[in-house]
């Protein structure tokens, strides 16, 4: 534990609530229209609103997430990995680009912040992640919010984190610089699950072939009860398109300490992790996404996270010692806010 550390860990009880009273979020658009879409391609923040409108309501079933020991060992295992000593638990925490609350949600289940705050870009996002959280019982509010001006007063949080959201932001050091704003003197920020440029490369690749093998293996007579009807394939096939426009970057892990540096964070580190669990993760989850959802179940996700555990065991135990860190497929980062 460092000093600075040490002092994040107050009391949210005293702490205010800084959304004004008056503030009304948008609201969830889960229909996009053909025009909408179109319009989407050439504009990357209404890309991201839409794709993750129209995801929010079943993002849960598609990247198995899950708000049980499965994902808070997950979620927990991202911050153990880059901060093994972190001064527990943070008083105030906050998410960017939060999803439906996988990171913070179980990260707040296995005890690392009092109080949260949910922030998306997509108000069907944020939706889901409250409703996820007060499911959980946990103290959460949410906003919309974009990771570029986070509407919080400066000096308001002891913890921001995010998983997977970085790489979908146009400046991330105008986005780095905003979480330094927001977060108190001596605040820490811990961003996980960011890709690598090469992970990203035989990600895609793996889950275009496993797409194109499960859709098309499953045509065939005794396996045509695995395919899913034709519509809800197209409509996977037209989100598709906008996924390649809400994906902007790819990090490698210098690439984001300089990004953190130069946005004004100190004790800046980084991490990388997954290789083989990588290269098994994205045809699982592709997989996954491509066949009806009742044919896998439950005990399907405990298998898959089986097959991730030991290929993350291969990866820290003997890839790590052979290949260099950029061919890993998961960039951390963390840093944080100078004392005044
Ligand atoms: C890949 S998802 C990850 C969601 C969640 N963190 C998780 O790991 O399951 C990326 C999220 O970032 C959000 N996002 C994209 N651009 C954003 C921005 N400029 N500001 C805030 N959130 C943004 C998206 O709406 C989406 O919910």
């Amino acid at each position: 534990m460092t000093a600075i550390d040490d002092q994040n860990t107050t009391d949210p009880a005293e702490e205010t609530v800084t959304a004004p009273a008056d503030h009304v979020d948008p609201a969830p658009n889960p229909h996009a229209t053909q025009e909408q879409v179109e319009a989407a391609l050439k504009d990357t923040k209404l890309a991201q609103v839409l794709y993750h409108d129209w995801e929010a309501e079943t993002y849960d079933e598609k990247w198995s997430i899950s708000f049980d020991e499965r994902c808070i060992d997950y979620a927990r295992g991202r911050l153990d990995k880059i901060l093994p000593d972190a001064p527990l638990p943070y008083g105030r925490a906050m998410e960017l680009g939060c999803g439906t609350g996988f990171f913070l949600l179980n990260l707040m289940q296995s005890g690392v912040a009092e109080k949260g705050s949910v922030t998306d870009l997509s108000p069907g996002m944020v939706k889901v992640a409250l409703r996820n959280a007060e499911n959980l019982g946990l103290d959460v509010d949410g906003r919309v919010a974009d990771a570029e001006s986070i509407p919080y007063e400066d000096d308001t949080f002891d913890l921001v984190v995010g998983h997977a959201v970085l790489h979908h932001i146009p400046d991330v050091e105008q986005s780095l610089r905003e979480v330094l704003r927001v977060l108190k003197p001596g605040g820490r920020f811990v961003f996980a699950g960011e890709p690598s440029t090469a992970g990203d490369f035989y990600a895609r690749w793996l889950s275009r072939a496993t797409w194109w093998a499960t859709t098309n293996i499953t045509k065939l007579g005794p396996l045509k009860d695995w395919r899913r009807p034709q519509a809800e394939l197209d409509e996977s096939s037209r989100a598709a398109a906008l996924e390649a426009v809400v994906d902007i970057h790819t990090f490698s892990p210098e690439d984001l300490e300089r990004l953190a540096t130069s946005a004004g964070a100190v004790q800046v580190e980084s991490a990388a992790e997954e290789l083989a669990a990588a290269m098994l993760g994205w045809p699982v989850r592709t997989f996954e996404a491509a066949v009806p959802a009742e044919k896998l179940g439950w005990g399907w996700a405990g298998f898959a996270f089986g097959g991730w555990k030991r290929m993350t065991w291969l990866d820290e135990n003997v890839l790590r010692k052979i290949v260099p860190p950029k061919f890993f497929y998961n960039v951390l980062i963390t840093g944080v806010k100078p004392e005044k």
